[in-house]
């Protein structure tokens, strides 16, 4: 595995793979990787000729009392994971290069940046497109890999390629589970071991919303059921959003459609986690 550490570099060497007819699968990461993250470097590894990941913790998606010092970092580690998962490039810039004196740009996706998990964390997806962006451009990807785990990150940069007629396909690809259903996500470290006991009852609280939407109850029924459910819970300290969605506004559902989001968004004492399920009817 080749390592990458600056911009010029990157772009000198995805123009000279484009120009050599190979197409580029790229996996954008912040580190301290799991069996999500692989997964979607190994569906970026089956449907390309090259795969370029990056890692970088990328502070303008932080707010001001958020955990950009802690983040876990893992450099080592995320390496080999990566090299055993058949990544070619890993792109490691850092944070004077992406964000160099000066820096004044801002790629914004009005209106779905607001909703859901916008609401609670402002500036968020700005901070999340601006760097995206940017690593298309240098990365010049075919294909980009993002985890449902995220529904409304992946929503929205899918929003951001087709405003801005960007060439690349985004591709959502399933959210990895421990065996006790919890979404994998590097911020499961910060957990207590009562606390990553009792988060399995966010999966809980999806499967029973998905069960509700198929005997045909009503969003609204649906939702009052999801907070009950994650109340009763005594480490939730706070629910921040659970209820039925658009996968495609984000809006909340008066009544269930073709495809309905289902979302979490809670607090377990200072750590924030977050699913979803998107059902049928
Ligand atoms: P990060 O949280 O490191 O996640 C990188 C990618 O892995 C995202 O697309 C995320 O949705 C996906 N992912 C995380 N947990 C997953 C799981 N359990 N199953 C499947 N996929 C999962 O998301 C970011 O970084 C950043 O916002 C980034 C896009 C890199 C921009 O800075």
């Amino acid at each position: 595995m080749e390592i990458i550490r600056t911009p010029r570099m990157m772009k000198e060497t995805s123009r000279r793979l484009l120009t050599q007819g190979r197409t580029i699968g790229f996996v954008p990461t912040m580190g301290a990787l799991h069996e999500g993250h692989l997964y979607l470097g190994k569906s970026a590894r089956s449907e390309n000729d090259m795969v370029v990941a990056s890692i970088f913790v990328n502070p303008t998606q932080f707010g001001p009392a958020e955990d950009f010092e802690r983040y876990p970092r893992d450099f080592e580690g995320d390496m080999q994971k990566l090299e055993t998962a058949g990544v070619d490039i890993l792109f490691v810039p850092d944070v004077p290069a992406m964000y160099p004196e000066g820096f004044s740009t801002s790629v914004e996706v009005k209106a779905l940046s607001e909703k859901l998990c916008g609401a609670f964390r402002p500036g968020h997806f700005n901070g999340v497109t601006t760097i995206v962006c940017k690593f298309f451009n240098m990365v010049l990807p075919t294909r980009a890999y993002f985890g449902q785990k995220d529904f409304q990150q992946a929503r929205i940069i899918q929003k951001m390629i087709s405003d801005l007629n960007l060439n690349v396909e985004s591709i959502t690809c399933a959210t990895v589970r421990e065996s006790d259903g919890l979404a994998m996500s590097s911020r499961n470290r910060y957990l207590l071991p009562a606390e990553r006991k009792a988060a399995a009852v966010l999966y809980k609280t999806l499967q029973t919303a998905a069960q509700m939407i198929e005997t045909g109850i009503e969003p609204r029924v649906i939702s009052e059921r999801m907070q009950e459910m994650l109340m009763a819970e005594p480490l939730v300290t706070e629910i921040q959003y659970a209820g039925i969605y658009d996968p495609e506004t984000l809006d909340e559902r008066r009544a269930t459609g073709n495809r309905n989001l289902i979302a979490v968004a809670v607090k377990m004492g200072n750590t924030r986690l977050i699913d979803n399920m998107v059902v049928g009817l």
